[in-house]
């Protein structure tokens, strides 16, 4: 008989939520991670909860309060004069929040009676894993089933390696001690845009090198068109088509070399104080003894599995991240509810459909479901509804009235294919529009769902009315 009944690898948001639903169903789980923090204690949540989600979400507020202060107090009749920001402060913060979430899992592991074992795994078989503690010791451990939740690491580019505090990953881009004058960014994705509005507003000259011609390409054409003007209106200079061809450190001097297509390709060069390297990130698939098992990896490193998350080795199962698709915590998350569930015989789905994506810029940049261009390559006829921020009373009130509301509906059905939206707070606005698409609602029903006045909510319902020619404040 197997020592555990499930054992799952990662305590990220797709590991440690698979753990606990696992658990939840009765079986006996252990979970292990090898994450320390940088006082070698163990700290549960992954990349989400010490150097991504949280942290970044903690730093975006504390800036968003500083910038407020001294660009907009002012016109509520504040008077907040020699406005300073303490980095030091900033920071302790940051990591408190950290900390109280790592142990709150902790908590929650020992809650629902998880093992939690600190240390790097690796595959034996299908049932055994071998464990190095962080002390070098080394334990051995069998499982019925096993979830490999192992996550990902930031890319790194081979001009631009990581090095000390100044060319850095975006872990050293939320640790900065002190307010850097100029920050260079490669890549404006997500992460460029979260690290680069933080250092922005805190008073870094901040230079977005992102190699695309086009800006966050994902994203509705229209929505990310104003996002780039808004973004480098609050003073983020963001080039586009611009490729890094080298990156040289010499003492504390770092010089970027890229080739700009604006000016031909001729190379020019760019001295920052700070560099980061945003570039995206891949699976963390290396030393888990996945080659020697025959567990397969697609062309861009991902782990391979089927529907039911599970790879070609009966009984190994894998999340988040490290299977690919979007790396988002709460898609992590639901398709370790998911596993956990089936693994009792439920037959539970994750609607991929309906994932939605947020990037905290200000105003912030929420999505889900088809753009206009993805509609329009698979021809499907659609009607849209638009709702300008400038026409709502409660964006008024907030001083906050940059932004737009998009809302696509099938021609025919009327259902809603996608909604986006750059506006403040849309990273709440946008759970209504996920939940409508997940109830498979037409853009009549959203419109003829109350919504409480004066609320931002009201934009989307005005965004619906759009749709057929009625809104009432456009
Ligand atoms: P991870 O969170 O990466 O966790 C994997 C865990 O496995 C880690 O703790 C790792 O140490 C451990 N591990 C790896 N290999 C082994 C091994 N061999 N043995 C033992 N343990 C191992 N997503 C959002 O949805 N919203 C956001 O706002 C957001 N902001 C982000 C901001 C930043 C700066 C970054 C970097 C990411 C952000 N993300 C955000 C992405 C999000 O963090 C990831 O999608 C999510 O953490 C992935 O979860 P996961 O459980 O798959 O993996
Ligand atoms: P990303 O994939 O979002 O963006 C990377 C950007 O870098 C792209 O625009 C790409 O064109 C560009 N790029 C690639 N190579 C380049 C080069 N050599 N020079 C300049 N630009 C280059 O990846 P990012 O920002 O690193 O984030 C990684 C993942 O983390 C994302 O996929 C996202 O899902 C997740 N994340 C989510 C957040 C959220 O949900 N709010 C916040 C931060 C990260």
């Amino acid at each position: 008989m197997a020592d555990y009944q499930v054992a799952v690898i990662g305590a990220g948001p797709a590991g440690y939520v698979a753990a606990i639903r696992c658990a939840q169903l009765g079986m006996q789980v252990v979970c292990i991670d090898k994450h320390v923090d940088d006082k070698g204690k163990s700290a549960l949540g992954g990349t989400c909860l010490n150097v991504g989600c949280i942290p970044s979400k903690a730093l975006l507020d504390s800036s968003h309060h500083y910038a407020f202060l001294r660009q907009h107090a002012k016109e509520h009749g504040i008077q907040a004069e020699n406005v300073r920001i303490d980095i030091s402060t900033m920071q302790a913060r940051k990591t408190k929040i950290v900390q109280m979430l790592t142990r709150g899992i902790a908590s929650l592991f020992k809650k629902n009676n998880i093992t939690h074992i600190t240390g790097q795994a690796l595959l034996r078989s299908d049932k055994q894993i071998d464990i190095t503690q962080n002390d070098g010791h080394l334990q051995t451990l069998t499982a019925e089933t096993i979830i490999i939740a192992t996550g990902s690491s930031p890319t790194e580019l081979p001009f631009a390696k990581f090095h000390s505090d100044k060319v850095v990953d975006s872990s050293g881009g939320l640790a900065f001690e002190n307010v850097p004058e100029r920050i260079g960014i490669l890549g404006a994705g997500a992460i460029g845009l979260e690290l680069g509005s933080i250092w922005s507003r805190l008073g870094s000259k901040v230079d977005i090198l992102e190699l695309s011609s086009e800006f966050l390409p994902t994203a509705d054409r229209k929505i990310a068109d104003l996002a780039l003007k808004t973004l480098k209106k609050q003073g983020i200079n963001i080039g586009l088509n611009r490729k890094v061809t080298s990156v040289l450190l010499q003492g504390e001097e770092i010089t970027v070399a890229f080739e700009s297509q604006e000016n031909g390709g001729r190379i020019e060069f760019y001295q920052p104080d700070k560099l980061i390297v945003a570039v995206g990130r891949r699976p963390n698939t290396r030393n888990l003894g996945l080659e020697a098992l025959g567990i397969q990896l697609d062309t861009h490193g991902f782990i391979q599995v089927g529907e039911d998350k599970q790879t070609q080795i009966a009984g190994i199962y894998a999340i988040g991240d490290v299977i690919g698709g979007p790396m988002l915590a709460h898609k992590g998350s639901e398709e370790g509810i998911m596993v956990a569930e089936r693994l009792v015989g439920q037959h539970t789905t994750v609607n991929y459909a309906t994932v939605p994506w947020v990037i905290y810029t200000t105003p912030e940049i929420a999505w889900v479901g088809s753009t206009e261009a993805q509609l329009q390559t698979r021809g499907i006829n659609y009607k849209i509804g638009e709702f300008p921020l400038i026409a709502s009373g409660r964006a008024r009130a907030l001083g906050e009235t940059t932004g737009l509301i998009r809302m696509l509906a099938d021609a025919q059905t009327d259902r809603i294919l996608g909604v986006h939206i750059f506006a403040p707070q849309a990273s709440e606005l946008i759970s209504e529009a996920v939940l409508a698409m997940t109830f498979e609602a037409s853009s009549e029903d959203l419109a003829c769902t109350i919504h409480a006045h004066p609320t931002l909510s009201e934009s989307l319902h005005e965004a619906a009315f759009a749709i057929d020619n009625r809104g009432i404040h456009i």
